[in-house]
């Protein structure tokens, strides 16, 4: 529907930026800290983009201070982070690491100082090494008495200052990426163990909920899902069956449980069919109800083009990880559907469709059928990025990606979807996990390379003074440059 005219931005929405310890964060044996699965993961020759790591990724541990005073100059009102939970229990069950808890407790105390609300993840992948060797992590339901312990340890530690929480950070996929497609730690292509694995995360994940109600803290708690809604190449409807196959299989399939405790129905008797169906115990589906979100998390990038794709057809193709525009292979669930190229989308240089209004589309799914509020946890472009003799980055590509997503979140907000906030991927730029760090996101630029760490100066991009007058227009600007 098109609008006569737009209702604003909630005068309290978090308009906010993202990132995650591993990425960030760098000391990644210091004070105390384990090895935490991605940690030994990168080590392994051909993992990831020219074999980049984490190990100082863009040192936030010791520059903390200086990033969050760079936040508090853009205005920013909200901060996601992530905590590494080998950080503050280093084995991931047992002894607890007071070095860790206290870095954690220095950085919400920083940004509360300046006015900032922190959004804390509670995981954001990467599992303590410890507990993957002592029982297989996530394949083990020891898993759900260790991530809720973790869960309240932060909880009661934080819950007098955090009000946000995010649960798992894209469950759907550390789940697929770690167990079908061998991109991520442990690195294991096996379907039935992907499902049984990603049943107990679910549990887990109702379980730290039900913790947060149980110890009655307040504020407010959800996981992180990337969505990517799914669209049928065209009217024929074998097609359009595939896109609907595809959005219960890949989409539903993660948020009916989240919200109602329950797998979508086509989609499980397909796995049982399939002999894929995860074990279901008694008390399971009890436990899943529990786990009902305060909101949506959601990391939004792209949306998925499908077209039928019979038994026989496509399987999983090759991600492009390189930057080289169009290198990324075809990809499908036989019998399911395959993804394919959607003629009406602008792509990114590592083949991601970007598309404003795939986000207001999903924005709308997402409230017809959960009814609950959404946070943008994650929005962003990943590009190259090149700093001028004068210091500057005239991301003018960025600051267009991030108008674009923000109007079709105001022409959501004006369709009726209750919006919490806006986080940005990322507020510095980071270590992409697969991608290296030529993939760029950030509002400061961090200059360094995957061979060089040079001196890990920051500089604000053009992009940073742009939210920076977003934020304090409160968006009035969004519609108004839209319509230059
Ligand atoms: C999300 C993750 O999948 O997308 C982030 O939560 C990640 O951690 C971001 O960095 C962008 O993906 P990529 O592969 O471009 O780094």
């Amino acid at each position: 529907m098109e609008h006569k005219k737009l209702k604003p931005f909630p005068e309290d929405f978090l308009w906010g930026s993202a990132s995650a310890a591993y990425q960030v964060e760098g000391a990644w044996d210091t004070d105390g800290k384990k090895a935490s699965v991605w940690d030994n993961f990168v080590r392994i020759p051909g993992k990831t983009f020219k074999g980049t790591n984490g190990d100082v990724a863009v040192d936030h541990y010791n520059r903390y201070k200086e990033d969050v005073r760079l936040m508090a100059e853009q205005g920013l009102r909200a901060y996601r982070f992530s905590v590494a939970w080998s950080r503050v229990i280093p084995h991931g069950n047992g002894e607890v690491n007071e070095a860790g808890l206290a870095f954690y407790d220095h950085l919400i105390n920083e940004l509360i100082h300046y006015g900032i609300e922190p959004v804390l993840t509670l995981y954001h992948w990467d599992i303590p090494q410890g507990i993957q060797d002592e029982y297989g992590g996530w394949e083990s339901r020891k898993i759900i008495k260790d991530f809720t312990d973790y869960a309240e340890l932060l909880f009661k530690r934080y819950g007098d200052r955090v009000k946000y929480w995010v649960t798992l950070n894209e469950q759907n996929v550390f789940i697929t990426h770690g167990y079908q497609l061998e991109y991520h730690p442990p690195g294991i292509s096996d379907t039935k163990r992907m499902y049984e694995a990603n049943h107990i995360a679910n549990l887990a994940n109702a379980s730290a909920i039900a913790k947060f109600r149980e110890l009655g803290i307040d504020g407010k708690i959800g996981p992180s899902f990337a969505y990517g809604p799914n669209y049928s190449i065209d009217a024929n409807p074998k097609n359009v069956l595939a896109a609907l196959d595809s959005e219960e299989l890949n989409s539903y399939f993660w948020m009916d449980v989240y919200t109602f405790g329950e797998y979508p129905i086509a989609a499980l008797n397909w796995l049982k069919e399939n002999d894929l169906a995860p074990t279901i115990e008694p008390g399971d589906t009890e436990l899943l109800k529990k786990g009902k979100p305060d909101f949506m998390g959601v990391n939004y990038y792209r949306t998925m083009t499908n077209a039928f794709n019979p038994l026989d057809g496509v399987g999983f193709g090759k991600m492009n990880t390189t930057g080289k525009k169009g290198t990324s292979e075809e990809s499908g669930t036989p019998g399911i559907s395959k993804h394919v190229n959607n003629p009406y989308l602008e792509k990114t240089d590592w083949d991601w469709d970007i598309d404003p209004t795939g986000l207001r589309i999903g924005l709308r799914r997402i409230t017809s059928r959960y009814r609950l509020p959404v946070m943008i946890t994650e929005n962003g472009l990943g590009a190259y990025d090149s700093l001028t003799d004068d210091l500057e980055i005239h991301d003018d590509y960025r600051i267009e990606y991030i108008r674009e997503h923000l109007y079709a979140i105001q022409e959501a907000i004006t369709d009726g979807v209750e919006m919490l906030g806006y986080c940005t991927w990322s507020f510095t730029d980071l270590l992409s996990w697969l991608n290296g760090y030529q993939k760029r996101y950030g509002f400061v630029y961090v200059d360094r390379d995957e061979t060089d760490e040079k001196e890990l100066a920051r500089y604000k991009k053009d992009s940073y003074f742009w939210y920076k007058n977003t934020i304090e227009e409160n968006g009035a600007n969004i519609a108004a440059e839209k319509q230059k």
